[in-house]
């Protein structure tokens, strides 16, 4: 007997490929970026618009070139002393 897909097979598939599309655009898990320092300079920061103070080009602790150009930190980096 040859197996012919029939139309639960066909929505069995369909809800496969739609979680897997739903997963691939998710954001970036925020837990495998590099996390906030928990330290003094970090700790009293609250504004996304600081963290260019010291992680500008011309800052102290500059972002590698492959770094993406995007200002929302807090969307990829999670603060090491909030959970
Ligand atoms: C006063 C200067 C200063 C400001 C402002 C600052 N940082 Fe930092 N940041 C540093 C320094 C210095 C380091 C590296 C030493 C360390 O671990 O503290 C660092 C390290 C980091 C790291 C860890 C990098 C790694 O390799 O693990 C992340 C992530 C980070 N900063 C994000 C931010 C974000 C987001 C902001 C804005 C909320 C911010 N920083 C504001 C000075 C600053
Ligand atoms: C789209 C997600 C995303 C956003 C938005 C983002 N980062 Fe990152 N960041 C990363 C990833 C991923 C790494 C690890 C890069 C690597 O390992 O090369 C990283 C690494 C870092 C590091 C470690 C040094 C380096 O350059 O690798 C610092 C410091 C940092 N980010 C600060 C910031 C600051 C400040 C902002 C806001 C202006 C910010 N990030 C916005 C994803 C992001």
């Amino acid at each position: 007997m040859r197996w012919t897909p029939g139309k639960r097979d066909w929505v069995f598939l369909m809800a496969v490929a739609a979680v897997v599309l739903f997963v691939s655009l998710l954001p970036t898990p925020r837990e495998r970026n590099p996390m906030i320092p928990a330290n003094e300079p970090h700790r009293t920061l609250t504004a996304e618009t600081h963290c260019s103070q010291c992680h500008a080009l011309q800052g102290n602790q500059p972002l590698s070139s492959r770094h993406p150009k995007r200002q929302d930190c807090f969307k990829c980096h999670r603060r090491a002393d909030v959970l």
